[in-house]
């Protein structure tokens, strides 16, 4: 069914025939690179192709490339389409952190999407940030969106092993901090990951986050896992194109595709992901912008039973090409569906079908790649939400708790799932680099490693560097893994059972600013806490000596958006979102353009 020109948002520009000298002024610049009048003004729906791809970002790049077939598939289904570039985010580029970009490249295209003559888009995502970034812009203006992948890169390969984007680098740090390896091996380690263009091939969070895109019903089926380079994601890229002008001719929305519904389901298959601990910051913050509340303990409640079936580097042995093979994100889907264990079969994808219709017969194709309910890698492999006397609110990965750590934290008979340590408190990244190989620091295997100012005010963003290792010294004993806590992110690429993400941070008054190197920390996952064995009054004290110093330290702003991120930014709990821009939702249907 095909509207009326006049419903189309472009025609304000356009068509208006109310003030042809207004649509005069704004039609003439566009017809300067050779398009016509008649493509601007027959009422073709005018799409955005939202590119993140650029030589700045090398995990969409590729993007390039992609949105010529995706362009090939809008006109052939009658649209005009105009790629409009983002603001780049490079994952392991961006100083500080790429976390800091995420709400300026979302700002940036909610103002693009907004303010131009723009019926729908074409989401281009791919490497971490940039898949939350666009899906929150999508949501704030409300027009009708997809979302394509760039894909994965291929498979990496180091003396036949398989080598996992990031993974791999963790790994060999351990090798290089115990002098097995020198820093060439160590480079050559981390290049022989990252064999073509694409993103990281691990269950990262871009490989989670763009498979969760798919979940809540944003990406065409299939499209999420198709490896960047293969003939297939062209294809899809067409595919793509084409559907984005019908959905626009359909006028299908993101609210009715990211419903409530659609991020139950996507907390669900990303348990059986093994999905990244930046999963619930962005889903919080993507469901924020279209005015729903997602919280960490919706997470555990919904996500934390549910069975790890994808056996993807870190937590477990294969990459991108194995996962796509083994029938990528509709094979999880149609596996849950079967056994039950999707909420919501009935959810709306961009499809303009259900997720049932779409996933229902999906089947693996290779058992040890996506294992079945009945033979899952880890029963229970959500995320837990504790609380406690350090936070409100701290993320752990329960499917990343290896075996180390597990014997030797959590199966004490006498107190099975609890453990206690002595807190070794780092203040940011460049503390812990500092002081960590340090002989005198005197760290044990009972060692708990702290990490604070490293959360979105502390460390503009918030850093990726909770997942600690120990000291060389204790590396060399055999010791590969300690507990660490603190109010930064990790890498969906490192394996570490960290307790991160923690809120309030001590930026911003939280009580990790009161926990000193010496304290004794307990965690018990029983009962999903956390505390500082600290006396009552103690922790009194030391809270008003830390106010008359005027409070936890937080290093200087170093740009303008550094500090109007820190003055609006608020906890990893609430999706690190601006203060008073989830007020603003779908704000083309509700506002003309003026
Ligand atoms: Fe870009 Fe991993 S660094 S996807
Ligand atoms: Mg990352």
């Amino acid at each position: 069914m095909t509207r009326k020109k006049t419903d189309l948002r472009s025609r304000q520009w356009f068509d208006n025939l109310d003030d042809p000298e207004m649509t005069a002024l704004y039609i003439e610049r566009y017809l300067n690179y050779g398009l016509t009048l008649d493509e601007l003004r027959s009422g073709k729906p005018i799409i955005a192709i939202a590119q993140t791809g650029s030589d700045l970002a090398p995990c969409n790049r590729h993007h390039i490339e992609l949105a010529k077939r995706v362009r090939d598939g809008i006109i052939s289904a009658g649209g005009v389409p105009l790629e409009v570039p983002c603001h780049p985010i490079q994952e392991t580029g961006k100083r500080p952190t790429a976390m800091l970009d995420r709400n300026l490249t979302y700002l940036s295209l909610v103002e693009t999407l907004f303010g131009y003559p723009i019926d729908g888009v074409v989401l281009m995502v791919g490497c971490d940030k940039t898949t939350p970034a666009l899906l929150m812009a999508a949501a704030t203006v409300g027009i009708p969106a997809i979302a394509l992948s760039v894909g994965p890169m291929l498979n990496g390969w180091h003396k036949g092993k398989r080598a996992g984007s990031g993974s791999v680098i963790w790994q060999a740090r351990q090798q290089l901090a115990a002098g097995e390896i020198d820093t060439e091996e160590f480079l050559q380690i981390a290049a022989s990951s990252a064999p073509s263009v694409g993103y990281c091939n691990t269950m990262g969070t871009a490989t989670t986050m763009n498979s969760l895109a798919e979940a809540l019903g944003m990406q065409l089926p299939g499209a999420a896992a198709i490896p960047a380079p293969y003939r297939e994601r062209g294809q899809m890229a067409w595919h793509t194109g084409q559907r984005i002008v019908e959905l626009v001719h359909d006028d299908l929305r993101p609210s009715t595709i990211m419903t409530r519904e659609a991020f139950e389901n996507a907390v669900v298959v990303c348990s059986a992901l093994g999905g990244s601990t930046n999963a619930p910051i962005h889903l919080n913050a993507i469901a924020a912008h279209l005015g729903l509340t997602l919280s960490n303990d919706d997470w555990e409640r919904l996500g934390y039973e549910i069975p790890l079936l994808v056996n993807l580097q870190p937590v477990g042995t294969y990459l991108g090409e194995d996962f796509h093979r083994a029938g990528g994100v509709p094979a999880v889907i149609g596996t849950l569906l079967r056994a039950g264990l999707l909420p919501h079969p009935d959810a709306l994808t961009v499809t303009g079908h259900t997720v049932a219709d779409i996933y229902r017969d999906a089947r693996i194709e290779d058992e040890d790649v996506i294992r079945t309910v009945e033979a899952p890698i880890l029963p229970n492999a959500g995320f837990l939400n504790l609380g406690g006397n350090l936070f409100d609110s701290a993320i752990m990965k329960t499917s990343a708790i290896g075996d180390e750590f597990r014997k030797r934290y959590l199966e004490n008979p006498d107190d099975p799932m609890a453990f206690e340590g002595t807190a070794a408190v780092y203040d940011g990244p460049e503390d812990f680099h500092a002081r960590i190989d340090d002989a005198a620091g005197g760290l044990t295997a009972d060692t708990i490693l702290v990490m604070r100012g490293a959360g979105p005010l502390g460390y503009p963003g918030g850093a990726e560097v909770v997942n600690m290792r120990p000291p060389s010294y204790l590396i060399k004993q055999g010791i590969r893994t300690l507990p660490c806590i603190g109010d930064g992110r990790q890498s969906g690429t490192s394996g570490s059972a960290s307790i991160l993400n923690a809120a309030p941070e001590a930026a911003a008054g939280g009580p990790l600013a009161l926990l000193r190197s010496g304290d004794r920390i307990r965690v018990d996952l029983n009962t999903r806490r956390a505390d500082m064995l600290v006396p009552a009054e103690e922790i009194d004290r030391r809270r008003a000596e830390l106010e008359a110093q005027g409070g936890y330290p937080c290093p200087q702003s170093q740009s303008p958006w550094q500090d109007i991120f820190r003055e609006k930014v608020r906890s990893f709990e609430h999706g690190a979102t601006l203060e008073g821009a989830t007020r603003h939702v779908a704000i083309a249907a509700k506002h003309a353009p003026r």
